[in-house]
């Protein structure tokens, strides 16, 4: 597997690539590999003549100082988790190869995306997605890019971005990868206990309650029960909202079957999770 720490190296090896006609699958993380992140490792695999995973902790995207500083770090068991399932390139710049001086700002307004859940709770985060992806792109160029769907806003923020810059970029929304119980796999789980885990546990039960419910009582109501499910289980929920799963716009009323989605952030011994359910 190549390992590329700077734009200029990736861009040598990708222009090779692409003169010979070789289709690229890009996975963009933040590191601290999970089985989540392998799904889509595999798919870009499957999918594409050549599969590139990036891993940089976006210091821009971070509207909290400590969640940044504590965001795990795991270079090292993540190129030997990417090596065991046969990705071909991983790129792992430094801050001032993503930001060099002069890189101009992008200013992509994202409307009522950034209004609503995420967006007012996380000042500044969709802006730092949007800089750092579009930054990933001008360089990479990829044919294909993979993204897990437990970010559902930001699969939408980062939808809006390549139909505004990279038309011909296509994006794979893919499902989320859970644990056993339902948990949604995540980086930030490693910050919880085990108990905290088994905690957690409850909210994708909560969220596929909510489901369950549908159209058979009215939708605040099937919210209001999972709040105080959760609440028994020392979960904090923070937003339990429905949209509609095309627009994001958010709902009061169950919509047309498959367009309903359910996003939940709350927080459990003071680790901020997401998830979000469709049906
Ligand atoms: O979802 C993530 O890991 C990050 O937000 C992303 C898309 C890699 C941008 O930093």
């Amino acid at each position: 597997m190549f390992i590329f720490k700077t734009h200029t190296e990736l861009s040598e090896w990708l222009r090779l690539q692409k003169s010979e006609n070789h289709s690229i699958g890009f996975v963009p993380t933040m590191g601290a590999l999970h089985s989540g992140h392998i799904a889509l490792v595999k798919k870009a695999i499957e999918q594409n003549d050549l599969a590139l995973v990036s891993i940089f902790v976006n210091p821009k995207q971070f509207n909290n100082a400590i969640d940044f500083e504590k965001y795990p770090i795991t270079t090292n068991e993540d190129i030997a988790f990417l090596e065991s399932v046969g990705c071909h390139a991983v790129y792992i710049p430094a801050v001032d190869d993503i930001y060099p001086e002069g890189l101009a700002h992008v200013d992509l307004d994202l409307g009522m995306l950034n209004e609503v859940l995420e967006g007012p709770k996380r000042p500044g985060h969709f802006d730092g997605v949007v800089q750092v992806v579009h930054r990933f792109f001008s360089i990479i160029q990829p044919d294909k890019v993979y993204l897990g769907l437990k970010d559902f806003q930001q699969c939408k923020v980062i939808e809006a971005l390549t139909n505004t810059y990279f038309p011909n970029i296509h994006l794979e929304f893919c499902a989320t990868e859970r644990e056993l119980t339902g948990l949604a796999k995540s980086s930030r789980n490693m910050r919880l206990s085990e108990a905290g885990k088994a905690s957690a546990s409850h909210i994708y039960q909560a969220l596929q309650h909510i489901a369950h419910q549908y159209k058979k009582e009215d939708l605040s109501s099937a919210k209001r029960a999972a709040i105080l499910y959760l609440s028994k289980h020392q979960i904090e929920v923070e937003y339990l909202e429905s949209a509609n799963a095309d627009t994001l716009t958010l709902t009061s009323q169950w919509q047309e079957p498959t367009h309903n989605v359910v996003l939940l952030a709350a927080y459990l011994e003071n680790v901020r999770l997401i998830d979000n359910i469709q049906f």
